[in-house]
């Protein structure tokens, strides 16, 4: 079972640290800090901005719900699916600005190598293929989603906190995106099944953020012992509940609030082959 709660054994965590760098010059080639890029992710980027509109749907219905969504509404099964998609990076990206600068400190005086900086510079990545999708109905948003204030305060505590709190939260909300995600894309089969185009295009860009969350998983758990792993635990459905409060399209499209890991053992293995998972 793949149990993102277990200890790894404190002797074998630097070698797979290694193993996880060499897994990520791989996947995403090479860093540029300065634009926060990614060689290989780029060119994949670059695919997934070039589908054409090939659908439409009710932008003045579209822009009220992403400014405060109103279950009472009708909305299409796909516009959920595309305000979910939008909505949900919003905490993470606003994360990722304000820590960014805190771990470029750590590498740019030796203190860090550069492996964490990348994992903030995929996560970038996130926002960028998941907003990509509304490029399929013909329109672009260009700016990840705004977390309420009160999340952003919190997510700002996060990154200030000293490093041994911060861990266990950032492994908490880590493990929660990979249900979220996880528990979406096992889905999307039949939310889509009417239009197994759109579902594959959707499918596509969650594929490529799970197999990041996965390793993103590890590597957190990589950094920590049981005493943090037990604290990750425990913040688990605080994260949850946060998220699930900024990102109500989720139980409309019948995905409640779970912060259940066992999730991840029904992903295809085609996923977790391509993952780092240890
Ligand atoms: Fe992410
Ligand atoms: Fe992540």
């Amino acid at each position: 079972m793949l149990d993102p709660f277990v200890t790894m054994p404190a002797s074998s965590r630097q070698a797979l640290r290694a193993d996880y760098r060499a897994y990520l010059d791989e996947r995403d080639g090479s860093l540029d800090v300065e634009r926060r890029q990614l060689s290989r992710r780029e060119a994949r980027m670059d695919a997934l901005l070039s589908v054409g509109a090939s659908r439409s749907l009710d932008r003045a219905l579209f822009d009220a719900q992403y400014a405060d969504y109103d279950r009472r509404r009708t909305t299409p099964v796909e516009m959920q699916i595309l305000l979910a998609m939008v909505k949900v990076n919003g905490a993470e990206a606003y994360g990722v600005d304000t820590t960014f600068e805190t771990i470029f400190g750590r590498v740019a005086s030796g203190e860090d190598d550069d492996t964490e900086l990348r994992l903030l510079v995929e996560e970038s990545y996130h926002t960028r293929i998941l907003l990509s999708a509304t490029r399929i109905f013909g329109f672009d948003v260009d700016r990840p989603y705004a977390p309420p204030l009160s999340l952003r305060t919190m997510i700002a505590a996060i990154g200030h906190s000293p490093k041994a709190l911060a861990r266990p939260l950032v492994l908490a909300s880590e493990v929660l995106g990979t249900i979220v995600f996880a528990n979406l894309f096992l889905r999307i089969d039949r939310l889509l099944a009417h239009d197994p185009e759109l579902r594959d295009a959707i499918a596509e860009r969650l594929v490529d953020v799970l197999v990041d969350e996965l390793g993103h998983v590890t590597f957190n758990r990589m950094m920590l012992g049981s005493g943090g792993v037990a604290i990750a635990r425990r913040l688990l459905p605080i994260a949850a509940r946060g998220t699930y409060r900024v990102v109500p399209e989720f139980e409309a499209l019948g995905l409640p609030l779970s912060t259940d890991v066992s999730v991840l053992d029904r992903l295809p293995e085609s996923i977790r082959r391509q993952a780092f998972v240890a």
